[in-house]
Parts: structure tokens; sequence; C-alpha cells
């Protein structure tokens, strides 16, 4: 159902066919636009160096796998060009590239909100479907990577929000993992008073003002029972139920439940702090999981923690669906490499030896039950749920004004600049010039 919602959206939301119009008037290749194929373009054909570039590699295995790759293929070398970790500046500069038209970037590692955008403007091109089969992919990964029914992308890493937990402090204090954010806060009362301990903090996600925010804002609203935009495409964010899950955040702020300083983190600051003890619970993807297990020394928390769903209002949370998909810029070279290196780094080989070093979410259906996986991942069946439960953020040509939008709105009401009833009135206002 979730599918289906998210291809009327796709339809509805990104695809006003004025913007395709306009696009496809500004003189883009044939072979490019949508309902044309890639195979045509001559580059498909050539073979040769390559880059690939992705954000930060936090899990120092993405330069092991490119030095497999270039040993197997000393033709065809990979460069690794690593952009920030942030994901509006990957994005950013990811465009920046487009618009010079520049053939400096040949894969690019797409975080799945981008695809409406770089599709539409011709960034990446469609990727031929004889050469890209999906059958074998979780189909929410493969809706990420479609643009208007095709193939833009290759799904490479899918990503759910998980509630990290400390598994020791819960259990000395008698508590089982919370379900809801009521039950959470309880839970951290109690630690926090049998502990003493004035470093320890209860509970956080993400709250810098950057892609993180609009994801956990908009994972507070839907585990509200509220929406963003939808399902007939049109947005509908000032509602008593975003409210509900923009108030959590903002009054968990108000009275310490998130420490003040969350405000400025991203993924790393608050796995840092997880990692060092500081946080009874953490809202973070995956890749946290391998990090915070690591026993050199980097991680005081090795074998202390869990990871359970995310709460909700009055039961389960949702997850906004993340991951990153594998997509070839319209101004590279040796689009032929770029086409062997995606299928090679996708495989299934490649994939499972990936998730065992970094816990990344694979997006290979079979690795979820995969017995290797899920004897270093007992968590997996729960990683799977938030995967297939998750909800996409908006689909939109104009993605990054959308989630600038939400960012704005969802910063200003956390520190106190407006309420959350403006805040989302405003929301509501931008999004309906934006999603049309
Ligand atoms: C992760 C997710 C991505 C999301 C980003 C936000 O990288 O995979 O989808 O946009 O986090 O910080």
């Amino acid at each position: 159902m979730a599918f289906a919602r998210r291809a009327r959206r796709i339809a509805i939301a990104a695809g006003s066919l004025t913007a395709l119009l306009a696009v496809a008037a500004c003189g883009g290749s044939s072979e490019t636009t949508p309902g044309g194929g890639a195979s045509a373009d001559a580059a498909y054909d050539q073979k040769g160096p390559i880059t690939y570039v992705q954000g930060k590699d936090t899990s120092g295995n993405v330069p092991k796998l490119i030095a497999q790759w270039n040993s197997e293929h000393p033709d065809e070398k990979v460069t690794l060009q690593e952009l920030p970790d942030n994901a509006d500046q990957q994005r950013a500069q990811m465009l920046q590239n487009a618009q010079i038209k520049s053939d400096k970037m040949t894969v690019l590692s797409v975080d799945v909100v981008w695809t409406a955008e770089f599709a539409a403007n011709q960034i990446v091109d469609e990727l031929p479907a004889d050469k890209f089969p999906t059958d074998d992919f979780l189909p929410a990964t493969v809706n990420t990577a479609k643009y208007f029914n095709k193939l833009y992308a290759y799904p490479a890493s899918s990503d759910g929000g998980l509630l990290y937990y400390r598994k020791d402090l819960l259990e000395k204090y008698d508590l089982q993992a919370p379900a809801t954010w009521d039950e959470l806060k309880s839970a951290c009362d109690k630690i926090k008073q049998g502990e003493n301990d004035s470093k320890l903090n209860c509970f956080a996600g993400q709250y810098n003002k950057y892609e993180g925010l609009t994801v956990n804002f908009a994972e507070n609203v839907n585990s509200a029972g509220g929406v963003i935009v939808g399902e007939d495409g049109k947005a509908n964010v000032n509602t008593p139920e975003a409210k509900a899950g923009l108030d959590r955040m903002v009054n968990w702020f108000k009275d310490g439940t998130i420490p003040k300083g969350a405000i400025t983190w991203q993924e790393e600051q608050g796995r840092q702090a997880f990692q060092d003890g500081n946080l009874i619970f953490h809202r973070n993807w995956p890749y946290v999981y391998s990090l915070a297990s690591k026993d050199d020394g980097s991680s005081k928390i090795v074998g202390k923690f869990d990871v359970a769903p995310l709460p909700g209002e009055s039961g389960a949370g949702v997850s906004s669906l993340g991951g990153h998909n594998m997509a070839i810029s319209k101004y590279a070279k040796n689009k032929g490499t770029a086409t062997d290196f995606i299928k090679w780094w996708t495989s299934q080989d490649i994939q499972k030896s990936n998730v065992i070093a970094t816990s990344a979410a694979p997006t290979r259906t079979a690795l979820y039950t995969d017995a290797d996986v899920t004897k270093k991942f007992a968590y997996m069946p729960i990683l799977l749920k938030s995967i297939e439960t998750a909800q996409p953020r908006p689909v939109a040509v104009k993605y990054g004004d959308v989630t600038l939008a939400i960012q704005d709105s969802a910063y200003g009401a956390l520190q106190g600049q407006t309420t959350s009833d403006a805040a989302l009135s405003e929301l509501q206002t931008k999004l309906e010039g934006l999603i049309k």
C-alpha cells in the first residue's frame, strides 16, 4: 500500500507535466529524457578510469572495496571522491558539477530523496533496464530509484531508523525497550534518578539544520499519525497530528530530555555521544551498530547496547526511508565501466561482505535472512521492518527547496523562535507553493 501511495505521489507531486516539458525543452539529449533509454548513448560502450562520488565514508570499508575492484580491473580504475558527511552539501556539489557539465564525477551516490530532482533535471542518465534487473531488491528501495516508473539509479544501500538503547541500564532497572515516546521518557526518569550522573542524557536524534532534521521531523510527524504530504500528493502538514509530533521534539528540548547541545548534532555527533556512554537512547541509522561495537577503545558501550524499533506516540513509530542509490552522471565518460562497477558494487557477494563489515543496510532482500548476516546482526528483522514500514520523504523535483522549508520551520520551533502552530502553518503555505 505504501508503494502505491508513493507511486501516486511521484506522479502528482514530482511530475507536474509542465516541469517535465520545460526540462525536455531545455535541449537535453533524447536518450536521457523520461521515456527514452540510456543504451543509445555511445559513452555506454566506453571503458576506462572513472570516479565514484559519495559522502564521507565513516565505515573505512569503501577504500577497501575500491581497491578490490581496481586490482581486478587494472584498466578501469575507480577513484573515490569523498564529499562532506552533510547530505545537503553532497547534493549541492553534485548539482554544481552538473551545472558546469563536468565529466569529473562518474558514478554518484544519490540520496534516495534526490531521485526526482536529478532525473527531471537530467543530471543523471536513465539506466538501461536490460542491464539493471531489480527483482532481487527490496521493492521499497527500487521505488526510491525510479522517476515516472523509469530507473535512474540502482539501489546500493538502504536505511531505516532504529532506536539504539543501553541494554545494560535497562536491565539494571528492570525495564523493557520502550514502544512509545512516553515509555521512553519514564524509563529515562527511572534510570537517571538511579544513576545520578549529570553527563547521562536521555535521548537524541539529529537536529542540526540539514537533511537529518527533515528526517527526524518527518519521523515524529509520521509517528504521531500525521503526514507532510498526503496520499493525494498535496501538502497537509498543518494538522493536530503533525503538531503533536513537532511538539514532542520542542518540549523535549525545553525539558532537557534531549540535551540542548543536540541542536548542532548530525548523525556522527549523536553516535559519538552514544558511544561515549552519554545517551541512554539514540535514534540513528544501522551503520552505528558496527562502529559502536568496535573493541579498539573507540566505544565505551561495546556489548552494552541493543536496537529496537523506533517508538511512536501511541504505538510503534514510523521511520523515514533513507538510503543511497548509484547513478551515472550525464556528463561522465566511460559509462560502460560505470555500469559494470555499479553492478559489481551492488552484487550479492559485495553487499554481503559490506554489511558484515559495516552493518550498512543492504538492498538485496536475501541478505536480510542470510545466516552469516543474521548471526552477526540479530536485529536484521527489526531493520527490515523499519525499512518496509518506512514513509518516504516528500517526492519533489524541487526537493532542495522542500527540505529547506521543512528545516527552517522545524529549526525555528526547536529554538523557541516560533510556536509549533506558526511553524506548521508557514510550512504548509511554503509547501503548497513548491508541491503542486
Ligand atoms: C542517511 C540516509 C539518507 C538521509 C541522511 C540524512 O544518510 O541514508 O537518506 O537523507 O541520512 O542525514
